[in-house]
């Protein structure tokens, strides 16, 4: 995504000297709970393996967890991919230390070797949709796709859940989600969007202020500064429903996205023991479903 070093808080000339990183892992709630978890994931994985894994590390940032699973499994190869500079710099950095760790500075839809764990954690948001196909295409055999996320806290119905399993097709447009054929041809025809998609963005909204506010609050309390006002920018990019680059989803619009991509739902973890309202760390293990994806959605 060319446009993540201008467009998003990452690329901000306020936090160019922060190791943005670093400092959500003490400011943010789960972040770092969530590091621990996919550390545990891919080192269970190792154990079954038998041998040493090539595990990608998509929109690494400055490299924590890679780092992380650099020195919980030493004999992995650990590959950081980050197209931001000052990130990719940073975690050039934090990984010299460790021989079989390397950053990958272009594109992840440019990284063409077979990996045995691809691990997508807080990126998936902020990846054109394709990285879903070109993902599956690079996993060998047994290979697995660690997809962990803050997402929206969840906000679909059970109306909704039901309109999306009828579904072989979803698609954002203008941040709006469609859910069918005819309202994806609708759109791309005249912009028109199904009362059910606005009806949907506005509990997004609603549902993602609860969170952040939480967020910030708690960032506040314990002096971390630099987080609340990064999540303060966060906020609002996201609330902005066409800015494609900061648009957090429900888990359950997340999952049927990953299967008609062709992806098998393993297992599901979930980070933060508090009311739903308040879960928004998610944590999934999905493999290759036999058989090829059913269909899949356009860019976001
Ligand atoms: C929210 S950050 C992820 C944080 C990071 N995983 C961590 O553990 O601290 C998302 C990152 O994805 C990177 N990114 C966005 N598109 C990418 C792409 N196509 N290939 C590789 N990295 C990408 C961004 O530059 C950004 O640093």
């Amino acid at each position: 995504m060319s446009s993540e070093e201008v467009s998003t808080v990452y690329g901000r000339e306020e936090f160019k000297r922060v190791d943005v990183g670093a400092v959500m892992r003490d400011g943010h709630p789960d972040i770092s709970d969530g590091d621990q978890l996919i550390v545990d994931l891919v080192a269970k994985k190792r154990e079954s393996a038998g041998r040493p894994l090539s595990v990608i590390d998509v929109g690494s940032g400055s490299g924590v967890l890679s780092e992380l699973i650099a020195q919980r499994l030493p004999d992995c190869r650990v590959i950081a991919n980050e197209i931001a500079p000052n990130p990719a710099r940073q975690a050039r950095d934090r990984l010299a230390a460790h021989p079989r760790a390397e950053v990958f500075t272009d594109d992840f839809m440019d990284w063409k070797e077979p990996l045995d764990v691809i691990i997508s954690w807080g990126s998936h948001h902020h990846l054109p949709h394709s990285h879903l196909q070109h993902a599956r295409t690079l996993l060998e055999d047994g290979g697995v796709l660690i997809l962990g996320d803050e997402f929206c806290p969840e906000y679909c119905t059970e109306d909704d859940v039901k309109r999306l399993k009828n579904a072989d097709v979803i698609e954002l447009g203008g941040g709006y989600l469609l859910a069918a054929r005819d309202e994806i041809e609708a759109y791309r025809a005249d912009g028109s969007v199904p009362e059910w998609s606005r009806v949907l963005e506005d509990r997004r909204r609603r549902t993602l202020w609860n969170w952040y506010k939480f967020v910030i609050d708690y960032a506040i309390e314990r002096d971390h500064w630099p987080v609340a006002i990064a999540e303060m920018q966060i906020t609002k990019d996201d609330m902005v429903t066409a800015f494609e680059e900061e648009h957090k989803l429900s888990p359950l619009i997340v999952e049927h996205e990953l299967a008609v991509n062709g992806f098998e739902q393993v297992a599901k973890h979930v980070i933060g023991d508090r009311p739903a309202e308040l879960q928004s760390f998610f944590i999934y293990e999905f493999l290759p479903a036999n058989g090829a994806a059913v269909d899949s959605a356009g860019d976001r």
